[in-house]
């Protein structure tokens, strides 16, 4: 459904983020991107809605082409829905109000939040029902936990009614029985609905335990692509060039996978589609 040719990534100052690849991935998979801080993740998930541009090569839909051009662009982004580490939520407003922002893409032009179309409304509410918040459709998101305010992230997600979802470390902010509430209920809705998902990952065994493939990223490159049981110890130190592979979701606060402020700040930021 979306694959690249010769896409890569060369950031301002010479930082080679991603060697030229092909890669397809398709309708209903769920793939997971891992490799060590640096390695690429979030510059290859990036280019997939071209929130980050390819320096060389393109990133084509099967449904709407080249993603060069603008209005296959606009097409593909209404279709293909990010949830973040940090939920992306405005924290003000309800639960119900940041998941019909998932179907401002939708509207031609930009337009005052409310009100929407009452079928917008009822799709939004059905959302909400399928991660289990129904009850707190009112509830301002910053009076949610931090594992219900992901799944608001992925309810916002579906709202879009996406053919692809790209998550970003969607679990990395939680605790691990969180984190598994939050993947197998990712997982298990890109399941039914025939979505494919793009997921970057720090837990290699999360990995195992979710991915239908693994795309392993080293040095800008991928160096393993194939399902969970092909990942060997051997795979894994080729991934994670020596290092101990991370095993547990405390990784960012041991300080391997420790980037700056800056670094992020620096990292193009979210555009909403039109
Ligand atoms: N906007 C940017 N400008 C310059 N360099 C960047 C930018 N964004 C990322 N980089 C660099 O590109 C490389 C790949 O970064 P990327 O964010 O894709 O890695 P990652 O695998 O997602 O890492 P992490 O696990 O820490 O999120 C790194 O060397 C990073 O410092
Ligand atoms: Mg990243």
């Amino acid at each position: 459904m979306l694959w690249t040719e010769g896409l890569g990534v060369t950031y301002p100052g010479a930082v080679l983020a991603l060697k030229p690849t092909a890669i397809g991935f398709d309708r209903g998979q769920f793939t997971v991107l891992l490799g060590l801080s640096g390695a690429g993740k979030s510059t290859l998930l990036r280019t997939l809605n071209h929130l980050v541009r390819p320096s060389v090569g393109r990133v084509v839909s099967a449904e709407f082409g080249d993603l060069a051009m603008g209005r296959n662009l606009r097409q593909h982004r209404r279709k293909s829905a990010m949830v973040f580490q940090h939920h992306q939520l405005i924290e003000r407003h309800s639960a119900l109000e940041n998941v019909m922002m998932g179907r401002l893409a939708y509207h031609s032009t930009w337009r005052s939040l409310f009100p929407l179309p009452r079928g917008d409304l009822e799709l939004s509410m059905h959302c909400l029902e399928r991660v289990g918040l129904a009850d707190k459709a009112l509830t301002r998101v910053d009076q949610l936990s931090g594992g219900q305010q992901q799944r608001v992230g992925i309810a916002r997600a579906l709202a879009q009614q996406p053919s692809l979802i790209l998550a970003d470390e969607p679990v990395a902010s939680l605790d691990p029985a969180t984190s598994e509430r939050v993947l197998t209920l990712l997982r298990d809705i890109c399941r039914e609905d025939g979505i494919a998902a793009v997921v970057s990952l720090h837990q290699l065994e999360y990995a195992r335990s979710f991915a239908d493939r693994i795309i392993g990223l080293a040095d800008a490159e991928i160096v393993f692509d194939a399902a969970p049981a092909a990942l060997t110890e051997a795979e894994i130190s080729r991934i994670y060039r020596g290092a101990s592979a991370p095993a547990n979701p405390d990784l960012r606060s041991a300080g391997m996978a420790e980037r700056t402020t800056a670094d992020r700040s620096t990292t193009p930021t979210l555009e909403i589609a039109q």
